[in-house]
C-alpha cells in the first residue's frame, strides 16, 4: 500500500471529459442512467439506473464490499433500516444542525445554496453563517438579478409520518446517512460477532437529503446510496487509525483505474468541520465542474456513542479485557457513495481515440467494474452453426460472469458498441471456428486479437479477470 500522497499543488489537471453532457448523453443512449419518471417530465434530482448502470453500480458496491468486508478480518457488515426512531436524529445533531445556507430571490422566489452562488464559492463556513454576507458582497439572483434574502439555515432531512395519523408525534425521517444505523447497533454487532477493538461496521444503502441545489447529473441527488464504514477504536489509537484509512481509500479508487492526477486530499478547515468531526479529509476528484468531494474520512471522536449513550440510557461502553478498562470507543469513518463513485469511474474511463481515420469511443473501465465482461459475436449471423456455437459459448460464460450475445450489426459496429460500454473482451465466432474449433478473443484496450480453443474461453476470461484485480 502506498503512503498517503501529499496534497497536490498546481497545475490543475484537465478533467477526463471537457463537457459533462458527453457523459450524460452516453448514459442515456446506452442505458446507464435515465431521468426518473421521465414520461411525466422527470423529478428533480432523482435518477434511475438502466440495464448497464445497475450492473456498473452493483460492481462498484461489490468491489467496495470485497475490499472493506470480504478481504478483512476486522470489518463486518450491517443493513439497518432507512426509518429509525426519530430520537436518533435529535441525538445525532441532525435535527439541530444538518442544514445548508439558503437564500431566496425577492422577485422570482427561486432558492439557492449560498455557497454555490457565483461570487460566494470561496466563503468560509463562518462567513456563510453571517447574516450580512449577501449585502456585503452585493450578491444578486443568478437568474433574474433580483435581490437576495440574508442566508437562513435549511434542514436537509426529509420528513414523513409513521402509521395512519399524520401528526407531529408520528414524524419520522428518511435517514440522511447510513452511519447512525451502525452506531445504534454497535453493541448488537460487537457482541454477536464477538469483535474486539479495533473493528468496523460497513453498510451500503439508500440515504435521502432534500438538497437545496442538487445537480451535476448523479453527483448530487435527493435520493442516493452511501457506502459507509465506521471503525471503532481505542481513543488513543484514533489519530493513527484515521491516517491509516487515508491511503487505503485512495488506493481503492486508483486500484480500480481512477487517474491519480485527478485525485487529491483536502482537509476541512476548523470552521468547516461537521458538528460531529474532530478532523475530516475529503478525497476529491477533478470533475468537469471542478474539484468536488468523492468521499469523506472523518475522525468523529466519541461524539456519536457518548451522545447515544446519554440519550438512550444504555451503556455503550466497551470493556477491554487486555487492560481491564471500560471506555467509549472513538470512531473513524470512511463515507463514500456508489453513485458518485460510479459516476467518477465512468468519467475517468472515457476516451476518444483516432483509429484508421475514425473516432473510437472507449470506456476503459476496470474489468471488475465493466457491466459486461465479455460479448460473444458472430461474424455471420446467417450461418446457424455459427449462431449456435455463439449461444453455447455465451451460455457457458454466464455461469461465471455477465456475458452478452449481439448480432444486430456488422462486426466492426459490434466492436465499437462494446468499446463504448466498456466490455473488456469480445469473442468472435467465424467460419473457420466451425472447422478448427477456435475463436478470436479481442482485447478492448489494445484491440489485439488472440485465437483460442472454444473449450478454453471460459477459463481464459476467468484468469484475465483474476489478473485484473491482482489475483
Ligand atoms: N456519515 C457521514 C456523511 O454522510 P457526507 O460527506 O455527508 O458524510 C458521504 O456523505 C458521501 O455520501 C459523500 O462523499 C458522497 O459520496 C455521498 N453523498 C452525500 N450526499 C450525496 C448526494 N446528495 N448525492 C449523491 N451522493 C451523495
Amino acid at each position: 500500500m502506498s503512503a498517503a500522497p501529499a496534497p497536490r499543488p498546481e497545475p490543475d489537471p484537465a478533467p477526463a471529459v471537457a463537457e459533462l453532457e458527453t457523459i450524460v448523453s452516453l448514459s442515456k443512449r446506452r442505458g446507464f442512467v435515465f431521468p426518473s419518471s421521465e414520461i411525466y417530465g422527470g423529478i428533480n434530482a432523482v435518477w434511475d439506473y438502466g440495464p448497464l448502470g445497475v450492473e456498473l453500480k452493483n460492481n462498484v458496491k461489490r468491489a467496495w464490499w470485497r475490499a472493506m468486508v470480504q478481504e478483512r478480518d476486522d470489518i463486518v457488515g450491517l443493513d439497518a433500516g432507512i426509518l429509525m426512531h426519530p430520537q436518533v436524529w435529535v441525538t445525532s445533531g441532525h435535527v439541530a444542525s444538518f442544514s445548508d445556507p439558503l437564500v431566496e430571490c425577492g422577485t422570482c422566489h427561486r432558492r439557492f445554496r449560498l455557497d454555490e452562488l457565483p461570487g460566494a464559492e470561496g466563503l468560509s463556513a463562518t462567513e456563510l453563517r453571517d447574516e450580512g454576507v449577501v449585502a456585503r458582497l452585493g450578491l444578486r439572483c443568478p437568474i433574474d438579478g433580483g435581490p437576495l434574502s440574508p442566508p437562513r439555515r435549511f434542514n436537509l432531512m426529509f420528513k414523513t409520518h409513521m402509521g395512519p395519523v399524520e401528526e407531529e408525534a408520528a414524524v419520522v425521517y428518511l435517514r440522511p446517512e447510513t452511519a447512525q444505523g451502525s452506531y445504534v447497533n454497535f453493541k448488537n454487532v460487537q457482541q454477536s460477532a464477538r469483535k474486539k477493538l479495533p473493528f468496523g461496521i460497513a453498510q451500503i444503502g439508500k440515504s435521502f437529503r432534500n438538497e437545496i441545489s442538487p445537480g451535476n447529473f448523479v453527483f448530487r441527488m435527493r435520493e442516493f446510496e452511501q457506502m459507509e464504514m465506521q471503525y471503532f477504536v481505542r481513543p488513543d489509537e484514533a489519530a493513527a487509525a484515521f491516517e491509516a484509512w487515508l491511503p487505503r481509500r485512495w488506493d481503492w479508487y486508483t486500484g480500480l483505474g481512477v487517474t491519480p492526477e485527478r485525485l487529491r486530499f483536502r482537509e476541512h478547515a476548523p470552521d468547516e468541520l461537521a458538528h460531529y468531526a474532530k478532523k475530516a479529509v475529503d478525497v476529491e476528484y477533478r470533475f468537469p465542474f471542478g474539484w468536488k468531494e468523492l468521499e469523506g474520512i472523518h475522525n468523529r471522536g466519541d461524539f456519536d456513542l457518548s451522545r447515544h449513550m446519554e440519550a438512550s440510557g444504555q451503556n455503550l461502553e466497551y470493556f477491554d479485557p487486555a487492560t481491564e478498562e471500560h471506555f467509549v470507543p472513538w470512531i473513524v469513518e470512511t463515507a463514500g457513495g456508489p453513485d458518485r463513485a460510479a459516476f467518477t469511474f465512468l468519467i475517468d474511463a472515457y476516451r476518444e481515440e483516432e483509429v484508421r481515420g475514425e473516432t473510437r469511443v472507449v470506456l476503459a473501465l476496470h474489468p471488475d467494474l465493466a457491466p459486461y465482461k465479455v460479448a460473444v459475436l458472430p461474424l455471420l449471423k446467417k450461418r446457424p452453426e455459427i449462431v449456435e456455437l455463439c449461444q453455447r459459448i455465451v451460455g457457458d460464460l454466464r455461469r461465471d460472469v455477465m456475458a452478452v450475445y449481439d448480432d444486430t450489426a456488422s462486426i466492426g459496429k459490434l466492436y465499437r458498441r462494446q468499446d463504448e460500454i466498456g466490455t473488456p473482451w469480445c469473442v468472435t465466432v467465424d467460419v473457420e471456428s466451425l472447422e478448427d474449433g477456435q475463436v478470436t478473443i479481442r482485447d478492448r484496450d489494445s484491440m489485439t486479437q488472440d485465437r483460442v480453443a472454444v473449450g478454453q474461453v471460459r477459463q481464459l476470461i476467468i484468469d484475465r479477470l483474476a489478473a485484473a484485480h491482482g489475483g
